[in-house]
């Protein structure tokens, strides 16, 4: 009989456990060791951030994307989808709905559009900083180079968002087309990390072929690099890509997960993802329940969200900024937790 209870007790003390423990854990976790975990998790997040949620205002700014992994939605092999880029004055705009709503970081992202510059995205990271000087950015715009990284660096740009989606060299490929690497991956959160960025890394759970042996290499390589931020949501299939078939990740995993990654990471800042809320109308509270204290709620203009459809039935795409703050203040409330006007910096709390 394996005791679980003592893997859990160790990962809170000891902040790690090895590829093996985290692989039985994975495997043999019972209803009531997770019920422990969640417990364990929850207590360490109200320790460290009380009942505050920090929140991101997400600009999905760009849908074009000259990359094609098999599972997004918006890969370029998708002739189906309707392409848009939001000028320079909707994304103010955007900025400026989201700063009247109490947002003070701002996340750009997007696919990763060529037709961008990197001069272009340094004029805008600075007119947002010069009109809204007590905000963070956050940039997701993908792979790029040291050169371009400390270009939007210097600009003003204060973290970056770049899952690694996968630790494990085969199952990258699995994930994605030859021409994509995960050694780039790799080099570009080192980079990013270099650069002074405060960074974020993380993965999709339940992604096909994923293996509990896998998820336990990506919890030791985000040990490795020890991100301030670590988004992790389930896979969800979009019937337009190869793996539109594929089952979608699982809601009781991705929650163990959020759990594991507190007690691993303490001060870290852990979203309950829009993925996560997809997969089930409780998701994001259920998020935040296990550990999480972020939420990144859509500042797109509603007559592109649909557009950015990573994944199938992805949620909010029809509603208006203020309605998605408004609701996820009231969900926080029925939770006990509040949402809170700050930029939310890494800070080693607890
Ligand atoms: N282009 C940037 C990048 O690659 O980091 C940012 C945009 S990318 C679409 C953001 C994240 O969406 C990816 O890192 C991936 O983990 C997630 N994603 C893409 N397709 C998904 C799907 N089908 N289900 C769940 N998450 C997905
Ligand atoms: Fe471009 Fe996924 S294929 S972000």
């Amino acid at each position: 009989m394996i005791d679980n209870k003592f893997l859990i007790t160790k990962l809170e003390e000891e902040h790690a456990l090895t590829e093996e423990e985290f692989v039985t854990l994975l495997t043999e976790i019972t209803e009531e060791d997770q019920e422990y975990l969640r417990v364990r998790a929850q207590t360490i997040a109200r320790k460290c951030f009380g009942n505050k949620i920090y929140t991101r205002g997400l600009i999905e700014f760009t849908n074009y994307c000259k990359n094609d992994c098999y599972y997004c939605g918006i890969r370029r092999s998708n002739s189906e989808v309707i392409r848009y880029r939001l000028t320079d004055e909707e994304i103010l705009n955007c900025c400026k709905t989201g700063y009247d709503l109490g947002f003070r970081t701002f996340v750009l992202q997007g696919g990763e559009d060529g037709s961008y510059s990197d001069e272009d995205i340094t004029r805008l990271i600075k007119r947002i900083k010069s009109l809204y000087p007590d905000c963070a950015i956050t940039l997701s715009i993908g792979e790029k180079s040291y050169e371009s990284y400390r270009m939007y660096y210097e600009a003003g740009a204060d973290r970056y968002l770049l899952r690694h989606e996968t630790a494990n060299e085969k199952h990258y490929s699995k994930l994605h087309p030859e021409k994509m690497s995960l050694q780039n991956r790799k080099r570009c959160l080192k980079d990013l990390k270099e650069i002074g960025f405060q960074v974020g890394a993380g993965f999709m759970v339940g992604s096909p072929y994923q293996t509990i042996e896998h998820i336990a290499a990506d919890l030791l390589f985000l040990k490795a690099i020890t991100p301030q931020m670590i988004g992790i949501g389930p896979f969800i299939p979009h019937h337009q890509t190869p793996f539109a078939d594929q089952k979608q990740g699982k809601l009781e995993l991705t929650l163990t997960l959020i759990s594991i990654l507190r007690l691993m990471f303490t001060s870290a800042l852990i979203p309950a993802t829009t993925a996560l809320g997809t997969i089930d109308p409780k998701g994001r509270e259920l998020g935040i329940l296990a550990g999480a204290n972020v939420l990144m709620p859509n500042l797109s203009p509603t007559t592109v969200r649909k557009q950015y459809e990573l994944y199938d039935n992805k949620i909010c795409t029809g509603d208006e900024a203020a309605e998605c703050r408004f609701c996820l203040d009231r969900k926080m409330k029925n939770i006990g937790y509040e949402l809170c006007v700050d930029r939310g910096d890494y800070k080693l709390m607890c």
